[in-house]
């Protein structure tokens, strides 16, 4: 496979909706490339625009302005054939059995029956559905249904992979499943996947890029390596009597956060290193027990927050 050959290419488009105050800019002129084989993470808050970008590449929507071009040969209906797509909202069908939705769906993707068979018991199977099988699809709890998305999604081994929020629903095997598969088909299958979460701790295990979400825009776009370099580091200190220290050292040190969490005070700065032996004479010095000290790297969902300033 080549490298960094762009398979989507989504040039300035913006969603205005009309509502009764005027225009309401959901989507506000952003733009971005999606390298093939590479694993996206779409982050940012409620209403941030990440599912009204998603159903702009899908095409379920249309662009206010703007345009997304497919690095696939082919039509259109050839291009959304090659790709996998989880929606937010479930739009299954209840009356059905699993099985029956599933070959239903892979034959709209131009699976052949016996195929669409084998693929879905062992899906379903994979991802402990199969005790599920004699139930009509309105009796799954939300968990259950998430999956079946997640299966239809995957029947017809696609190019690309797009998920909204897939792991919602899920208990934490069920995640755990959804990441291995995700490792797995971009590692092992090339599959370019575009996936949009809140669970930080989740991403970071799969993502090569990560797209931040900001009012209708794109505030970052940066590879995961590079975000996090980018951010300051920690530092964790048990101490006794943690507010005096922590007031001692948010009087002497100018730190970007000094907070109190659970039972150690974490001291966030870029290059806190280089303080580390000032702020632990301090801490001696102030008659206090030094317990322990412990850097860390700061996650990435503090550093989204970071960069959301929240
Ligand atoms: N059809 C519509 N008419 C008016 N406003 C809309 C419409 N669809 C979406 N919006 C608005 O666009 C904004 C972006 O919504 P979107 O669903 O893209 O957010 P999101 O980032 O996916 O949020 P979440 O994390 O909650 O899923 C929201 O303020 C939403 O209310
Ligand atoms: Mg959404």
């Amino acid at each position: 496979m080549e490298k960094n050959e762009t398979i989507i290419e989504v040039n300035n488009i913006k969603k205005y909706f009309k509502t009764r105050k005027g225009l309401f800019k959901a989507v506000d002129d952003i733009s971005f490339s999606i390298n093939k084989g590479k694993v996206y993470g779409l982050v940012g808050e409620n209403g941030s625009g990440k599912t009204t970008t998603i159903k702009m590449l899908m095409g379920l929507i249309k662009p206010t302005f703007g345009n997304v071009k497919f690095n696939i040969a082919g039509g259109l209906t050839k291009i959304y054939s090659k790709i996998g797509y989880v929606p937010e909202k479930p739009a299954l069908y209840g009356d059905m059995l699993p099985l029956d939705y599933l070959i239903y769906m892979g034959g709209l993707s131009g699976m052949d029956k016996d195929k669409a068979i084998n693929y879905a018991q062992e899906f379903l199977k994979n991802f402990d559905l199969d005790n599920a099988i004699e139930k009509k699809i309105e009796t799954f709890s939300s968990g259950m249904k998430q999956k079946l998305l997640i299966i239809q999604a995957l029947m017809h081994d696609p190019e690309i992979l797009i998920l909204d929020e897939p792991t919602t629903a899920l208990d934490p095997i069920g995640q755990k499943q959804l990441l291995n598969v995700i490792k797995f088909l971009s590692e092992k299958k090339g599959v370019t996947i575009i996936i949009s979460s809140h669970h930080m701790e989740e991403l970071e295990m799969i993502v090569d890029y990560v797209l931040i979400f900001d009012a209708g825009k794109i505030i970052i776009n940066s590879d995961i390596e590079s975000l996090k370099k980018g951010s300051s580091e920690q530092l964790e200190i048990k101490t006794t009597n943690l507010e005096n220290v922590a007031n001692i050292l948010r009087k002497k040190f100018n730190l970007q956060s000094t907070t109190i969490i659970d039972d150690k005070i974490v001291l966030s700065a870029k290059g806190i290193d280089k303080l580390r032996k000032s702020i632990l004479e301090t801490i001696i010095s102030s008659g206090e027990e030094l317990i322990s000290v412990h850097t860390s790297r700061k996650s990435l969902w503090s550093v989204v927050m970071e960069k959301l300033k929240k």
